[in-house]
């Protein structure tokens, strides 16, 4: 079957355009192993969905490691000094996941989320006006990073003075589950990560003796009223998770929302002349684009799948970029069609308990960031028609620059 799939998200070519290879695998291998990561792709739809409704069978542990190997000794000795089982989230299953999720949900609520519009929209027009007059620059760079970091910096409650080094560690952290780079790379990474742990452990008791009405504060109160209240250090992990979940994702939509209404014809114009569209036009960048493009699951027993029998202990990539495309579940799967009305069943942010719990912030950040770009920056084009650099990340999709030009 790996015959029959090239998979190799990281070889440039997949970079820059994975789609036709998952188109493939959905005809000829829709659950298919790839050897050289050791892990079964779950490419349909259908089969997507199975695998994110049923957390028994499929277990979230490792749902953000796409290397088969363990951490190098050197890494673990690093990480020791830490809390090398502080809890996260979106790698725990029930019923850790239901004690963490719980507080998240009475703390971060709809409320919390739209309070934050006008100052999304403020730090929005700040950063605009550091470059709309230039008429080029990189957009990712000046406007996608900043926008979400400064907008998590906020919600979560850290300074933001502190955000550019908060930043960097996140990069660490998040680099530990791809295990690559040089012994030494990654030892440093594995020290960014232990310090991003210490930071937030002394923020939470900083909380602790002086309450403050941040989601800080508003986590240690949520979770004091449970039944079994988390400690200090596995509530630690929740901001950590926000911070880097939060904030490389919206990263990568805004990148990517751009790209492809400047690749299709027409599309920026019509956003423009029709507010309407703005949100239809959102679903559909996540659907088509989709930032976080699979995540990975463990099985806990013998189970076939998509006609395939998989071993206890198989690990897998459920695949959301490719069920996103799936054209038996969306008509003309790979077009961008602002007015569809197939897109709610995409799943960008997953689907079950794990479902993404920032959906609602992000959807605001982008409804607010996208036509505000449009607005500031017009007649919208590439700086250069020199290929477009994404990325080199296992699991996810976007750009690490894209220059733009306008007219200023
Ligand atoms: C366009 C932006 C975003 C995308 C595409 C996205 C995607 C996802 C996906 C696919 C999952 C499910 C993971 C799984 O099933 O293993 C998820 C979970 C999660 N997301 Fe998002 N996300 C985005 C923005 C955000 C934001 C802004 C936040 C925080 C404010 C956030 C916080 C989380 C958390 C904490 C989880 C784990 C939930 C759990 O395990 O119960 N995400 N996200």
């Amino acid at each position: 079957m790996s015959d029959v799939v090239a998979f190799d998200p990281l070889s440039p070519a997949q970079r820059a355009d994975p789609f036709p290879v998952y188109a493939a695998a959905r005809r000829d291998a829709p659950v298919f192993y790839a050897p050289a990561f050791d892990l079964w792709v779950v490419a349909r739809h259908a089969d997507v969905l199975t695998v994110l409704k049923d957390d028994e069978t499929y277990s979230s542990r490792n749902a953000l490691r796409s290397s088969p190997r363990e951490p190098l000794p050197e890494v673990r000795a690093v990480l020791a000094a830490g809390w090398p089982d502080m809890p996260i989230i979106v790698d725990s299953d029930p019923p850790l996941h239901g004690r963490i999720r719980r507080p998240i949900t009475k703390a971060f609520t709809p409320r919390r989320v739209a309070e934050l519009a006008p100052r999304i929209e403020a730090i929005a027009r700040e950063l605009l006006d550091g470059f709309a007059g230039d008429g080029e620059a990189d957009v990712v760079e000046r406007f996608a990073w900043p926008l979400p970091l400064r907008v998590m910096g906020e919600l979560i409650g850290v300074p933001q003075e502190d955000l550019p080094w908060l930043h960097e560690r996140s990069r660490d952290w998040l680099s530990l589950f791809g295990a690559t780079g040089t012994v030494e790379e990654q030892v440093a990474a594995a020290e960014g990560t232990v310090a991003l742990q210490r930071y937030f452990v002394a923020a939470l008791e900083a909380r602790a003796a002086e309450p403050r009405d941040d989601l800080m504060g508003a986590l240690l109160a949520a979770t004091a009223d449970e039944a079994e209240p988390l400690t200090t250090v596995e509530l630690a992990g929740v901001p950590l998770d926000l911070l880097v979940a939060g904030h490389v994702t919206v990263t990568r939509a805004i990148g990517s929302a751009l790209v492809l209404l400047l690749r299709t014809p027409g599309a920026l114009d019509e956003l423009r002349g029709d507010p309407g569209l703005v949100a239809g036009a959102i679903e559909e960048i996540l659907r088509l684009e989709s930032p976080a493009q699979g995540l990975f699951r463990e099985t806990t027993r013998d189970v076939e799948l998509g006609g395939v029998r998989l071993p206890r202990g198989a690990r897998l990539m459920v695949h959301f970029g490719s069920a996103n495309r799936d054209e038996s579940e969306f008509a003309d799967a790979e077009l961008y069609d602002p007015r569809r009305d197939d897109v709610g069943r995409h799943v960008a942010f997953g689907k079950g308990i794990h479902f993404c719990i920032g959906a609602p912030l992000a959807r605001l950040e982008l409804s607010i960031a996208l036509p505000l770009l449009l607005e500031r920056l017009p007649n919208l084009r590439r700086a250069d028609d020199g290929p477009l650099a994404y990325d080199p990340i296992f699991f996810a999709r976007g750009l690490s620059s894209l220059r733009l030009a306008w007219d200023a």
